[in-house]
């Protein structure tokens, strides 16, 4: 590889290799060789599909791309010039592949990607649903091009920013158009990367750094890897621009160890485009030195944070340091220089920007957040992977339309965003088109660009604590809000999934969460508790299923729930018997029962019934039934009738709530109630908070305790901290707790204000029509 001394040298170069590199008409198939396609089978792929045309006397090119996105599919190719898409490719397959497509020149059916077996398979890549909708900018070359070939990215367009910016741009000029672009930070925060450049070029201090992180610490996302193993020289063009602009000499690529290729690819890289002279001292011979080197990170999740990140590089330890200075200031960055960092995906985006112009860029995605973002879309969805669409596509588009649905066709629960950092939304959310700020203001976050599809068979408190857990573990100590404070909160969670959680631990876990977000030094920290926030904000009333009623709705948490057996779809086989370790099954005259007494609620008869006929039912359902005397078989009905929500009732018997403050006399309050012939009162402070509550049963203690009525406060004699539900509950949960703890009244919250009140007896009527149907139909 000769070296290339001049912007003329590279013009020339790249005209050539266009003219000679992926001919059209030619035989051709690009093989992912990705980490996921290489782990079933790619690599042994390439090899038959070599040998077997060879053997044929076929000439074929076979180009070894890195992640081409349909990870779960692989190993996946495309086939030219025919342009189909094969999926699930077997070494074993490649005989039949070349005798149709290369020897007949028609597709292999088997090969072919589709939906479901009950649709016809699809031939061509571009109608491929999975890639349909997608608008690649930072995969732009994943997928076409060998990231081990720098020709081959010089042939599709690579380095023609570094020739345009060498060749006319000023270094204002350059950090000027990616400010005006608006590309906003793709590892999280989303803050603009101009205008940190602009920061870091107003340092005193010539010696700056340009620095790439390529942590991706958050499980599930992989989309940095797939950029640094399928096509480092965007990456690496990426941190040339920046460079430029800073007028910056030395870089680092900080990678973790968990990524081998991704090091291994980039060091060839590296040593390719320093060769050609892109890289390294006098680029191109205009004078400009730009070095970059790689350092391997241990994999501790903290060290993605910038502070912690610089650190590790340094050679301490990983821990967060305040700020300021930023890493942008004097004394901030690397060894105390001015630093610039910003994530893979950010990099590889410039290229296309300077080449194109921040115009271009401005045209696609929304008003705010500018391109094209790319999401690890993984969890219960039919096709995960990577995908990148322009920002503002909706959240319905990348599950149904890319994502082809929630696997089995079940119910779509919630999709959890930006990682272990981020927040679950629910369905009502659905339409939401993603955008950083749009994320931001529904309570979740972008993160790097992680989504988990859940599905109806998932426990959103559970999912919380294994988010909880995550973060939990990656906190590296430093301060007691985090290290302490998410330990609590995970024992308040473990409690509550245990069926031990106690009233007030939704209002310890918000409480907690606002304290460690307050406290905490770094980002870790601070986002920590929004996976359990934004599941309380959303999925409240599973959290109170939990503690007020012993359930999980999604049979997921252990030790929750009463255990029978629904007779009539029961085949007596026994197995339930056989597999219940504590004798719990009982067998009386060929029927099977459960006995309450010694079920451990291990699930072990629930695992092994083969027609589903062990049911985990709502503790307050059974009460009802045990109360009324309704056989189960009819339970069905009453427990729809208890599916209804609080809401339903305060909308069917819409009801003034009546308030009174602190300071308010005891004898005024009386005659409140009385005037208005209701049962109680809330005592809430100046901005409507609900402090507390008054009841009929309260006039008697003062009666009794012969209170001064003229004198005494409400402050006084309310019931401080009253026991609350959300509207989202259902009645059954609100029953079982008012008789639990033995109380009439009870206020309904929605977002933590007051939505109105209910007692006991609007309870039973709303339920007491269903009641007397089914005792006139027994
Ligand atoms: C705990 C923690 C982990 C992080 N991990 C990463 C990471 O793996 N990759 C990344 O690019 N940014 C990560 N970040 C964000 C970085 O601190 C930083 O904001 C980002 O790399 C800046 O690049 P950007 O502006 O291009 O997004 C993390 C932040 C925190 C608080
Ligand atoms: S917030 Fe947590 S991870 Fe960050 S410095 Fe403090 S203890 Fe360490
Ligand atoms: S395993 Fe299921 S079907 Fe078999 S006896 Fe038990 S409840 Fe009935
Ligand atoms: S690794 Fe092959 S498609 Fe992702």
């Amino acid at each position: 590889m000769s070296r290339l001394n001049s912007i003329d040298d590279l013009t020339k170069l790249r005209r050539q290799l266009k003219g000679e590199t992926f001919i059209p008409d030619k035989n051709r198939v690009r093989i992912c060789c990705g980490t996921a396609c290489v782990a079933s089978g790619s690599k042994k792929l390439v090899k038959e599909l070599e040998a077997e045309s060879a053997g044929k006397g076929i000439e074929l090119e076979v180009v070894k791309t890195g992640c081409q996105g349909l990870c779960q599919k692989g190993p996946v190719m495309s086939v030219e010039p025919h342009g189909f898409f094969y999926q699930k490719v077997k070494p074993d397959d490649a005989k039949n592949l070349i005798a149709h497509t290369f020897s007949a020149g028609t597709s292999l059916r088997s090969l072919l990607y589709r939906d479901s077996i009950m649709t016809s398979p699809v031939e061509e890549v571009q109608n491929v649903p999975f890639y349909k909708k997608q608008l690649r900018i930072a995969l732009r070359n994943n997928g076409r091009i060998d990231p081990n070939n720098i020709h081959h990215y010089l042939a599709v367009g690579g380095y023609t920013a570094a020739e345009k910016m060498f060749g006319s741009m000023t270094s204002d000029s350059v950090l000027h158009e990616i400010d005006r672009a608006n590309l906003r930070g793709r590892g999280g925060a989303g803050f603009p990367a101009g205008k940190k450049w602009a920061h870091t070029n107003k340092s005193p201090e010539k010696t700056r750094f340009v620095i790439a992180n390529g942590d991706e610490g958050d499980p599930g996302a992989f989309m940095d890897r797939a950029i640094m193993e399928g096509d480092p020289h965007s990456l690496l063009e990426g941190m040339l621009v920046c460079a430029y602009a800073l007028k910056a000499h030395y870089g680092f690529i900080y990678v973790r160890h968990e990524y081998p290729l991704a090091v291994k690819n980039l060091k060839l890289a590296i040593k390719q485009a320093e060769e050609l002279g892109l890289l390294g001292e006098n680029i191109l011979g205009t004078g400009f030195d730009f070095i970059v080197d790689i350092r391997e990170g241990a994999g501790a999740f903290v060290c993605g944070e910038s502070t912690a990140l610089v650190a590790s590089i340094e050679g301490e330890r990983g821990f967060p340091r305040p700020r300021p200075p930023r890493l942008s200031e004097v004394g901030g960055g690397l060894w105390g220089y001015p630093s610039n960092l910003n994530n893979i995906e950010t990099y590889a985006c410039m290229p296309p920007i300077i080449e194109k112009g921040a115009d271009w860029f401005l045209g696609i995605g929304t008003t705010t957040s500018p391109g094209t973002k790319v999401f690890a879309v993984t969890g219960k969805v039919k096709n995960t992977g990577l995908v990148e669409v322009p920002m503002g596509t909706t959240l319905r588009e990348i599950i149904y339309d890319i994502g082809g649905g929630i696997l089995d066709d079940k119910e779509f629960k919630a999709i959890q965003t930006g990682g272990p950092s981020g927040g679950c939304l629910p369905a009502a959310q659905l339409d939401l088109p993603v955008d950083f700020d749009s994320l931001y203001r529904v309570g979740s976050m972008m993160g790097s660009g992680g989504m988990v599809v859940l599905d109806e068979e998932t426990c959103m408190v559970d999912v919380a604590k294994y988010f909880l857990s995550f973060t939990q573990s990656e906190s590296c100590g430093k301060c007691p809000p985090c290290r302490v404070g998410t330990y609590q909160m995970l024992q308040i969670l473990e409690r509550i999934t245990t069926g031990h959680g106690e009233h007030g631990d939704i209002q310890r876990l918000i409480d907690l969460g606002k304290l460690i977000q307050k406290g905490s030094l770094c980002g870790l920290g601070q986002s920590a508790p929004n996976p359990v926030l934004s599941t309380i904000k959303y999925f409240r009333h599973e959290y109170e299923e939990h503690i007020y009623d012993n359930y999980c709705r999604s049979n997921v948490c252990s030790n929750t729930g009463v255990f029978l057996i629904h007779q009539p779809d029961c085949i007596r086989c026994g197995l339930c018997k056989k597999a219940c370790a504590f004798d719990a099954v009982k067998e009386t005259k060929d029927i099977y029962t459960i006995d309450r007494q010694y079920c451990t609620k291990c699930k072990a008869c629930y695992a092994v019934c083969p027609v589903g006929a062990v049911k985990i039912k709502k503790q307050s359902v059974v009460k009802l039934e045990e109360q009324f005397r309704i056989p189960t078989d009819k339970l069905e009905v009453l427990e729809r009738r208890a599916k209804m929500t609080l809401k339903d009732v305060l909308s069917s018997k819409p009801m003034k709530v009546f308030t009174c403050k602190k300071d308010c006399k005891l004898a005024d309050a009386v005659t409140l109630m009385d005037g208005n012939n209701i049962g109680s009162l809330l005592v809430v402070d100046d901005k409507e908070n609900l402090l507390g509550i008054f009841t009929e049963r309260d006039i008697m203690h003062c009666f009794a305790k012969k209170v001064a009525m003229n004198d005494e406060l409400m402050g006084n004699v309310m019931t401080a901290n009253p026991i609350t539900l959300d509207s989202s509950v259902d009645i059954a949960v609100a029953v079982q707790l008012m008789s639990d703890k033995k109380i009439r009244h009870l206020p309904v919250t929605e977002d933590e204000k007051i939505a109105g009140m209910i007692n006991y007896r609007d309870l039973v009527s709303y339920l007491l029509p269903e009641v007397i149907y089914m005792a006139e139909d027994m």
